[in-house]
């Protein structure tokens, strides 16, 4: 690849940097209606949720606390491998608390389902979830998503937070990648 410009190794963009600020912005109004007059908690999923928890923090209006899990189910490929590892836990106990899980995209549904289970156990008042994407195609599991940006086809995406190899995260909107980039060693 010639240029390092993350532009010119994208083929399509699936959702603009305004189409992404709008639909948080809608859903934050939302969610600040849904939890007035109650704590929340939002606990972001590391690495992918970065951006869009930003974003969805600072588009609330009420206080929120923020708070980080991270949860292995992705190598360097571009499928599920099935499994699920805490690499990161929660610094606040969740007793008693409203907690929002701020996922960036819902595919087969088995890191959701796994992370909703694990919170629930620790007896939190509620467990809800955010996610910006959702495959619907692709949902393997039994994971209702409490708030949802967009349904997307089942294709890989990059961008906002979302990478393929650790990379492209920084792209502002969310893209298809050139098939080239797959077949590249980095
Ligand atoms: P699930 O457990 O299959 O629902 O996968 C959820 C995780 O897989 C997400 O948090 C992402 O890190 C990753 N993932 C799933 N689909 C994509 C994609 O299209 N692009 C980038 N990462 C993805």
């Amino acid at each position: 690849m010639k240029s390092e410009d993350i532009k010119n190794q994208i083929v399509r963009e699936v959702l603009s940097e305004k189409q992404i600020d709008e639909k948080i912005a809608e859903i934050a109004k939302q969610i600040d209606k849904d939890y007035e007059g109650q704590d929340l908690l939002l606990v972001g999923v590391l690495n992918g949720a970065v951006m869009v928890m930003a974003d969805l923090a600072r588009h609330l209006t009420k206080n929120i606390e923020m708070d980080w899990m991270a949860a292995s189910s992705y190598g360097h490929g571009t499928t599920s491998s099935g499994v699920v590892r805490i690499l990161k836990d929660l610094d606040t106990d969740i007793e008693d608390r409203n907690v929002l899980i701020v996922e960036d995209i819902l595919d087969t549904g088995l890191t959701l389902h796994w992370l909703k289970n694990n919170l629930l156990s620790r007896n939190p008042k509620s467990v809800k979830i955010f996610t910006l994407l959702r495959k619907p195609d692709s949902l393997q599991m039994d994971v209702k998503a409490d708030y949802v940006g967009f349904d997307i086809p089942n294709e890989f995406v990059i961008g906002y937070g979302l990478d393929y190899a650790q990379k492209y995260r920084n792209l502002r909107s969310i893209a298809t990648l050139h098939p080239d980039v797959y077949s590249q060693k980095s």
